[in-house]
């Protein structure tokens, strides 16, 4: 085998997406979750590059600040990720060229791709054209697709011998190009030398007065150095993001892809077409899916649950055999053998251990909830620690604000809480000790003792008869 050549890659992510009509910088909207340009990143990483090199400029602040935070962290590719900045959108060659010094002393290929790619390109393709290219050694290489509406895409015109000749930018179409189906991916690659030496040549003597990348094609053909075309079998691999719709079927196409990869994995998705998983979400084998579920973020699902119908989980982690309906769950952690709702709220930083039961419109928000507790029926609990085997009647309240801080309420194992019973934070109620229906507590209840904080009843005998009217 010969030794491998350096390869670095360098993706495009200095542009603003002026057709997404939004301040927010295009490489940074989320498909199923994730910012699009994390996606490319990955499918670049699959190629072992020695250098990846990322173009930044409109928000390039931003863009860096996402790409470490979302990507780079725990990442192994980190340390051969590389910004360099580009002032001035002039372009993609001239965005090319700002990568210039950072590959200086580099000798080996340079991938070029663009930041806003669709999330469904795959390490597979790239593999299969860096091979290709390897093989075959054309001056210059490019990705191209066959697509029924070529749209704003580049079109390909090839020679007689099957090279591609030059690209056409969609404003610089003339006569009989508008109608060729075989459209530029905008993925390239050349040797480190020569993509520079043609980058200089670039001029920007076209409509959009820029410095297209497309146009080192054909200034290599006129130097009759050979520029070769990749077909990618399926378009959806390689079609670029430029506007909300767009973004939207790629949204769709990526969410199907993570839902069948889940389907093959041993869980049922019960309506693929109302369920939506975050990219990275593991969900455990026999876990049930049920309609309009909704799993986001840094989520984990454990085997045999069955969420949904109208679940919504964010940045949680779920255990097994755990049952959640119509609820929201945020920022918490949910044991085994627990179930959620219908019509539960679990607020950031809640944890229900094993077998809890948490139903019918209950809040529980910044809470620890022992083993076996049942919090059912029109309750809220805040800011509390809660033992096991408790049991929280319908409208029990943890008062834990004042107006000025929070407090914290602690109910001990087996304690029993009965019907509308306010419990004002700071306040403890002991182990297995019980609180009467109705009582406002806001002193201790010591362990296995009752209290009961309420008016005593008065019954007055005959008065409903005294009351009426004479005659009626
Ligand atoms: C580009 C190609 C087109 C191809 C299509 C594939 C050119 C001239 N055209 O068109 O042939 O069919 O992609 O999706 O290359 N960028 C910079 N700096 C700049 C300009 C752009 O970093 O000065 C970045 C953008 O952030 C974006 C990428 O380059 O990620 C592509 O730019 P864009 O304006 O989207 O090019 P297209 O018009 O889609
Ligand atoms: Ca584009």
């Amino acid at each position: 085998m010969s030794q491998k050549r350096e390869l670095s890659c360098i993706v495009l992510a200095a542009g603003q997406g002026t057709r997404m009509k939004s301040e927010n910088p295009k490489v940074l909207f989320t498909v199923c979750g994730r910012p699009i340009v994390s996606y490319i990143l990955d499918a670049v990483s699959s190629l072992s590059p020695d250098r990846i090199v990322v173009v930044i400029g409109y928000a390039g602040d931003q863009v860096k600040r996402s790409i470490d935070d979302a990507w780079a962290k725990d990442n192994p590719w980190k340390g051969h990720l590389e910004f360099v900045w580009q002032e001035q959108q002039k372009g993609t060659a001239h965005a090319v060229a700002c990568a210039r010094k950072a590959l200086a002393g580099f000798d080996g290929d340079v991938l070029v791709l663009y930041g806003d790619s669709t999330p469904l390109l795959t390490g597979g393709l790239l593999q299969g054209f860096y091979q290709d290219y390897l093989c075959s050694s054309p001056a210059l290489s490019l990705v191209t697709s066959f697509v029924d509406d070529p749209a704003s895409y580049g079109r390909i015109v090839r020679d007689q011998s099957g090279n591609v000749a030059r690209i056409v930018e969609v404003r610089d179409l003339t006569g009989a190009e508008a109608e060729i189906k075989e459209v530029n991916a905008g993925i390239y690659l050349a040797g480190r030398e020569e993509l520079f030496d043609l980058l200089g040549e670039v001029k920007d003597d076209n409509a959009k007065h820029e410095f297209y990348l497309t146009d080192v094609v054909q200034i290599a053909s006129a130097k009759a150095l050979r520029v070769s075309g990749y077909v990618a079998r399926d378009p959806a691999w390689v079609q670029g993001i430029n506007d909300r719709y767009e973004l939207a079927k790629a949204e769709d196409m990526k969410r199907r892809e993570i839902l069948k990869g889940l389907a093959l994995a041993g869980v049922t998705v019960r309506d693929p077409a109302s369920t939506y998983v975050d990219y990275g979400v593991p969900v455990g084998q026999d876990t049930v899916i049920e309609p309009q579920t909704f799993l986001r973020g840094k989520t984990t699902i454990g085997s045999n649950c069955v969420i949904g119908p109208g679940a919504e989980i964010l940045d949680s982690n779920v255990g097994d055999r755990t049952r959640i309906w119509f609820s929201v769950v945020e920022d918490s952690d949910v044991g085994c053998d627990v179930q959620i709702g219908p019509y539960s709220h679990l607020r950031p930083n809640t944890r229900l251990s094993r077998g809890v039961l948490v139903g019918n419109f209950a809040e529980i928000k910044n809470s620890l909830v022992g083993q076996g507790a049942k919090i059912h029926h029109h309750s809220y609990i805040g800011d509390t620690d809660m033992g096991e085997h408790v049991n929280i009647g319908a409208g029990t309240v943890t008062v834990n604000y004042d107006g000025i801080q929070k407090h914290r309420t602690i109910i001990e194992d087996g304690a029993f809480i009965g019907c509308n019973a306010n419990l004002i934070a700071p306040v403890k109620v002991g182990k297995g000790a019980y609180v009467a229906a109705g009582s406002t507590i806001n002193l201790e209840v010591p362990e296995g003792s009752l209290a009961i904080a309420r008016e005593y009843q008065v019954n007055k005998e005959g008065w409903a008869a005294r009351r009426k009217p004479k005659g009626r």
